[in-house]
């Protein structure tokens, strides 16, 4: 079996599921509760807080516990609107953002907010030249993805970041799910982002965990309204057990991250490399793009034939990112990326992680040579 879908979900770090049962098994007590069990789950929580916060060098303070990705970005996005709604009416954000960021864009503008979406180029990168031009007075919101999870393309986050210095009352929020491991990725007190979101089964951690990150000083409202927890900010039971190992899946993966990186290049760009001899292969992902992500149609192929055809070789990758594929809506950032529909239908995206190896790739690159000559000999 080779998993090639490690955008969609990574496969849970033995370690951290080693965690996981521990904490289930020993520590079953609410965090809240102030006897001497919940005072040891409140503990355990405060050590993943301040190891996820000293891995990432920022404070404990500044780091709230979520139950994932999808919730991160509705909290930064909402969050801010309702926080800021005296200030401005206007958010800044890409065409190629997530549907956790976009739809909850989209919802704010049925309450009146007024939206620029940056628009991207053919490598589905931003231009900081829009940015600026898109900022007005009452701009309360920038939200750039840092990784963008169909393509893979990387967005200028410290150029954005620079420009926003001069604008010191906008929130800058940035959907990190995608970034976490697989490219430098700086917080911290020379960085300007105020909001960064993470997801722990994108990184070898449990799924429905995932934390953000909301610089000192900066506000936004609570959606989750309740019993208190995470500084009165998101209330609801903590999940103990998952808080424990995302920090340890943190650590994890962010030990000898370069290493982990260069290896996940090189498979991509050998990938690359090899696909492009294709005549009828299409390559919508760059080499300068993160290096776990590729996405390519092999054209007059729908992606879910191509998809399945693999899976019947014991194959998973995906047809652009996994919410998207159930769903049969055609990939936005390809749409974005101006690439017709009928090439966009076609495209397909083979995500790596740090576990993969280049016997893996050669032996993708070996069926999808059959698969090719299957394919051409039908539609001659
Ligand atoms: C860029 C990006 N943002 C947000 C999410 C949502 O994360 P979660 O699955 O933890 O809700 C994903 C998941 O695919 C993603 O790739």
């Amino acid at each position: 079996m080779i998993y090639f879908d490690n955008s969609a979900t990574t496969y849970v770090n033995e370690e951290v599921m080693q965690t996981i049962i521990e904490v289930t098994k020993s520590i079953n007590a609410n965090p809240s509760s102030i006897h001497e069990l919940g005072n040891r789950a409140a503990s355990l929580m405060h050590q993943s807080r301040m190891q996820i916060a000293s891995l990432l060098n920022v404070t404990p303070e500044e780091i709230y516990f979520t139950s994932g990705g999808t919730e991160g970005d509705n909290w930064a996005v909402k969050g801010t609107a309702i926080e800021k709604k005296a200030y401005g009416n206007h958010i800044i954000t890409t065409t190629i953002e997530h549907p956790a960021v976009n739809e909850s864009i989209r919802q704010l503008e049925q309450f009146g907010f007024d939206v620029t979406y940056l628009p991207v180029d053919k490598n589905g990168v931003i231009s900081i030249d829009d940015l600026k031009k898109a900022i007005r007075k009452d701009t309360i919101l920038v939200s750039v993805m840092a990784v963008n999870n169909e393509v893979g393309s990387i967005q200028p986050i410290n150029e954005v970041g620079e420009v926003l210095k001069e604008y010191p009352s906008i929130h800058f929020h940035v959907d990190a799910v995608q970034a976490i491991g697989k490219v430098p990725f700086l917080l911290g007190s020379n960085s300007r982002i105020d909001i960064a979101v993470f997801s722990s089964h994108k990184f070898h951690g449990p799924k429905g965990t995932g934390f953000i990150y909301l610089k000192k000083g900066r506000k936004i409202a609570p959606l989750l309204n309740g019993g208190g927890q995470e500084n009165r900010m998101r209330s609801g039971t903590e999940n103990v057990a998952g808080i424990a190992a995302t920090g340890k899946a943190l650590r994890l993966v962010l030990t000898d991250a370069i290493s982990k990186q260069e290896k996940q290049k090189n498979i991509r760009d050998y990938l690359i490399s090899e696909l492009s001899g294709y005549k009828k292969v299409v390559i919508f992902s760059t080499e300068a793009g993160a290096p776990h992500i590729l996405c390519f149609a092999l054209k007059g192929i729908r992606g879910e034939v191509l998809l399945h055809a693999f899976e019947s070789e014991s194959i998973y990758i995906s047809t652009t990112s996994a919410c998207s594929s159930k769903n049969k809506r055609n990939s936005t950032t390809l749409s974005a990326m101006h690439v017709p529909d009928s090439i966009a239908v076609d495209a397909v995206r083979v995500s790596l992680s740090d576990t993969n190896t280049m016997q893996e790739a050669k032996q993708f690159l070996s069926i999808f040579k059959i698969l090719y000559k299957k394919f051409q000999s039908i539609h001659a």
